[in-house]
């Protein structure tokens, strides 16, 4: 391919990417503001499920780990061996659904697994992410 040609091209691939760049990057305060807003209301949710009974005995989550504790969100996706494989932060909230608290799992995209996970998450911010970490 002719140098001459070879820079036209590299050219506009970089034009290209740079103007989607600049595109995804287009959103205001106001957006800002109204998906924090989104988010915040998630994580509410998620504290009040969080200490209240999901199951079907009278245990909640709160119980066993207060203010969020030892729930460690920074460490999925991990090894878990109640379940014996790789698993994410749903899997494990569902396995303490369905043990401590001897209800039925939620799926994954369930609002309020997104609230949990939310809130959990949310209590941890700022920790370093340890993937697969004990
Ligand atoms: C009766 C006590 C008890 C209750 C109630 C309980 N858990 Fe757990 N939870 C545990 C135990 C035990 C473990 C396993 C610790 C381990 O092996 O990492 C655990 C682990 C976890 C983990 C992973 C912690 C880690 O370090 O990897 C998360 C997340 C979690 N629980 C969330 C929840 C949520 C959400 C609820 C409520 C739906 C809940 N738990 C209710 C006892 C409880």
């Amino acid at each position: 391919m002719p140098k001459i040609l070879r820079i036209i091209i590299l050219t506009i691939v970089s034009l290209t990417f740079a103007a989607s760049a600049a595109v995804c990057d287009e959103f205001t305060k106001d957006d800002l503001k109204q998906w924090n807003a989104q988010f915040m209301s998630s994580v509410k949710e998620g504290e009040k499920l969080f200490h209240s009974s999901l199951g079907r005995n009278t245990v909640s989550c709160d119980m066993c780990h207060p203010n969020a504790a030892n729930t460690h969100p920074e460490t999925y996706p991990k090894f878990q061996k109640q379940l014996g494989k790789v698993i994410t932060l749903g899997d494990m909230i569902n396995w303490c659904i369905i043990n401590p608290l001897e209800g039925d799992k939620l799926d994954l995209d369930d609002p309020k697994m997104i609230a949990l996970e939310a809130y959990i998450t949310y209590e941890r911010r700022g920790v370093k992410l340890a993937p697969g970490k004990h």
